[in-house]
């Protein structure tokens, strides 16, 4: 998202929105809405206005009552409205990617309410593993805007969650993600928009803020080299398409019943995805149902015309995205273009009747035209519900269940707060604030910094190191010689926006400048434990520090959120055992070099020496391994139960008595209801109670290209030292052990699955 710039518009773009401020300040703090019987009760008479009816009836006397030129005006996401029917301007643009955001120019932080509190990048709440998480994070984001909603600060339309697949390590906004594995993605997408949209009343239909699941589809690069999303064309495999790029936007609609899907700028086999009536039209409305409305990427149809030059006109590219099925054009580009692609006969208004039908539907659903939201229910929720006491400790929570442990010697972490007198905090991340949060970000409610939240410990020497993470000369003598001072050491790296970040990919994935020698350097002369923290959205080539034994310990924050600092300390002390897991793969620098990252192919190829993508197909060597993670204490798993046989229930006369099937499709008869239990008891063996997330994965028989393995499930389980638990897997065969074929159908290989459960493994056969 965010605004696409041609040549040297950025700081154009930033005036605009500093203009827009100034308007918003001065305008009063009340909520937009339409149906103001109050001001107004004539509007009473009105059938759209008329809570009785349902939501269609109202929709369609809304419609009918429009002109062409209105109708136009509510295309777009600075919607008109309808001065003469009482509809005042929406601004439909708003975000929430990790807590509520300005980044989208519908919502603002001024008084009364000048921050909301800022969780974790989205690929550090990933690494949770912890479901209920997701969705516990998205209510209390949802809470906070309807909170700023009700004085006129926010919208009720969130262009949240990104669900794009990280499919490379050098993707500038994987961490806006939920990572690598289309399983954690949509189970993230789905209990995030949950958290989002679903009200305490549990009325299914209305909600609570609307969100969105964006970008539909294969969209993961943003700038390469100087290649930019707006003009990349996509190669992707149907089998590609539908086991890894769409299966997150799939679960965000059926399971999540999102209200929206956006469209990203790029093409995808040589069609914008936004003017594509297979992927809109055909799939997210027709296979998936979407019951809401499709939005572009900002402004994705000016890119269509003026960066792909895919249409001949401007009206041409306004039929096409509206015939393809797009209701809502985040920018301008249909209110200039929409009405003469009428006038010229390319476009049947009726199409705008659709579009247009979808989102006012969805701002029904809003309570939009119900009159005063603070006559409604969350009519209460007003700045005091923003930046609350739980609120900002749930985010240090998220914070803590999502840092990873990747390296851990004995005797270095947790460090003792008794036993260190002096510890030193050296790197450009030590003391940051703003970069803790990662992008589309909002204003915090109050930051804790990780020196700060070590400060709060132990007595510390603080010294940054380098000047920015970009680390080009980096201060090694003044930085080793407070380090030689200290008991221990803890170095804060990483990157920044200015190293990953929408609009930059990264070309290499070590740590950037001279980060690494400045490590080296400080842990050879430290006297006791070295922890090296990496702040960061991408994985880091860290082999150099991995090999070193003076770097006794590893940590990967993420961008950890407002409190990522207290968080940091409450691990690094042992206030919290690390449970966090890596949603991603983290490649060395060899892959890099290697893979042209423009390369959509999620499986090797041999005959090029192309290596696959991600820990379902990529055989080479790695960093660490997606799901790595480790604990102050150790968990042991044992399998309790697994069948050894399951077969299908074939009816006689089906073909695969007679012809000998590798597979069976999912859509067959006999795929329905077929299910069993995988029973793990698993055990704390350690000393420290702790969180542990078990992950079920299976590798199917090699028909297909199949994955070499995939995720069936995870389970996260909170057990104290010393204590056991039953864990249980309910593995529906045609669901979960499925893949895509060749040519899109998913199918069930039969023959002999292996299931995973860390060292453990079981093999079954399943036949017919
Ligand atoms: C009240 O609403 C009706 C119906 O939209 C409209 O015709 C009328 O002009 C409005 N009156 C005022 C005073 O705004
Ligand atoms: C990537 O690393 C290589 C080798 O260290 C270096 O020459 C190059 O400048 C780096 N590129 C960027 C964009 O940092
Ligand atoms: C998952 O997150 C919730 C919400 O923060 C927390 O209460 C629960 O303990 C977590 N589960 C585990 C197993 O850590």
């Amino acid at each position: 998202m965010a605004s696409k710039n041609r040549g040297n518009s950025v700081s154009l773009i930033c005036f605009l929105f500093f203009e827009f401020h100034f308007v918003v300040i001065t305008a009063q703090n009340t909520p937009v809405f339409a149906c103001d019987i109050v001001k107004n009760s004539s509007m009473a008479n009105l059938a759209f206005c008329d809570r009785s009816l349902d939501f269609k009836t109202r929709v369609d006397d809304l419609v009918k009552r429009l002109t062409l030129q209105e109708k136009i005006g509510c295309l777009v996401s600075g919607s008109q409205g309808s001065q003469r029917l009482g509809i005042p301007f929406y601004e439909w643009w708003s975000e929430a990617l990790h807590g509520v955001s300005d980044v989208g120019v519908g919502t603002k932080f001024v008084s009364p309410v000048p921050g909301a509190t800022s969780f974790p990048q989205v690929i550090l709440t990933a690494a949770s593993f912890n479901v209920t998480l997701f969705q516990t994070i998205g209510k209390v984001v949802s809470t906070e805007a309807r909170a700023m909603h009700n004085v006129g600060l926010a919208g009720l339309t969130f262009w949240s969650p990104n669900v794009n697949i990280f499919r490379d390590p050098r993707w500038g906004r994987g961490q806006e993600t939920p990572g690598e594995d289309p399983i954690l993605s949509s189970k993230y997408g789905a209990a995030y928009v949950r958290g989002l949209q679903d009200r305490d009343d549990g009325d299914e239909v209305r909600l609570k803020v609307a969100a969105c699941c964006k970008h539909y589809t294969a969209y993961d690069v943003d700038n390469w080299k100087g290649i930019e999303r707006y003009i990349f064309n996509a190669q992707v495999s149907m089998q590609d398409l539908d086991d890894t790029f769409n299966p997150p936007f799939k679960s965000c609609v059926i399971d999540g019943n999102v209200a929206s899907v956006m469209c990203s700028y790029n093409q995808v086999n040589g069609k914008p995805t936004c003017g594509d009536p297979y992927l809109l039209k055909g799939v997210i409305r027709g296979e998936w149902k979407l019951n809401g409305y499709i939005v572009s990427d900002c402004d994705s149809l000016d890119v269509i015309f003026y960066n792909q030059h895919f249409t001949k006109t401007p009206e041409e590219t306004a039929a096409l995205a509206i015939k393809s099925g797009l209701d809502l054009n985040c920018g301008s580009f249909l209110s200039k273009h929409a009405e003469d692609a009428v006038k010229k006969g390319l476009l049947e208004e009726s199409f705008i009747d659709s579009a247009i039908s979808n989102n006012f539907l969805t701002l029904m659903r809003l309570g939009f035209f119900d009159g005063d939201p603070r006559k409604q229910l969350y009519g209460e929720l007003g700045p005091k519900d923003v930046c609350t006491d739980a609120h900002q400790e749930l985010t240090r929570e998220a914070a803590r269940q999502g840092i990873v442990l990747l390296k851990n010697t004995p005797g270095s972490l947790p460090l003792s707060p008794t036993a260190i007198k002096s510890l030193a905090v050296i790197g450009p991340n030590a003391d940051v604030d703003h970069t803790m949060l990662g992008n589309y970000e909002g204003k915090p409610c109050k930051y804790v910094k990780p020196l700060q939240g070590l400060t709060a410990a132990v007595a510390t020497l603080h010294h940054p190191g380098c000047g920015n993470v970009a680390c080009s000369s980096p201060l090694i003598d003044e930085a080793k010689k407070v380090a030689a001072a200290a008991d221990a050491v803890v170095m804060v790296m990483g990157t920044d926006q200015s190293i990953e970040r929408e609009s930059l990919d990264r070309v290499n994935i070590t740590l950037p400048g001279q980060q690494a020698l400045l490590v080296s350097e400080v842990a050879s002369v430290s006297r006791g434990p070295v922890i090296l923290v990496i702040m960061s959205g991408g994985g880091m080539d860290v082999q150099f520090a991995k090999d070193n034994p003076k770097v006794t310990s590893i940590l990967w924050v993420g961008f950890p959120g407002e409190k990522g600092g207290a968080a940091l300390a409450d691990v690094i002390f042992g206030c919290y055992n690390p449970s966090g897991r890596l949603p991603m793969t983290w490649y060395p620098q060899s892959y890099a070099d290697k893979v042209a990252m423009t390369n959509m192919n999620m499986r090797p190829d041999p005959a090029t020496g192309y290596p696959g993508r991600t820990y379902r197909f990529y055989t080479g060597p790695t960093i660490y391994e997606f799901g790595y993670g480790l604990s102050y204490s150790e968990f042991s798993h044992e399998l309790v139960r697994a069948p050894q046989h399951v077969s299908f229930p074939l009816e006689e006369e089906h073909e695969c008595h007679s012809s000998k099937c590798i597979s069976l499709a999912v859509a067959d008869q006999s795929c329905k209801n077929l299910a069993f239990d995988v029973h793990l008891k698993v055990t704390n063996v350690g000393k420290m109670g702790g969180s542990h997330t078990v992950f079920l994965f299976s590798s199917p028989p090699s028909v297909h290209n199949a994955p070499q393995k995939h995720l069936v499930g995870f389970e996260k389980v909170h057990l104290t030292a010393q204590a056991e638990g039953l864990v249980k897997f309910n593995v529906d065969v045609c669901k979960h052990l499925s893949m895509i074929d060749e040519l899109g159908s998913r199918k069930v290989a039969l023959g002999e699955h292996v299931l995973h459960v860390g060292n453990l493994k079981h093999s079954f056969n399943l036949n017919i």
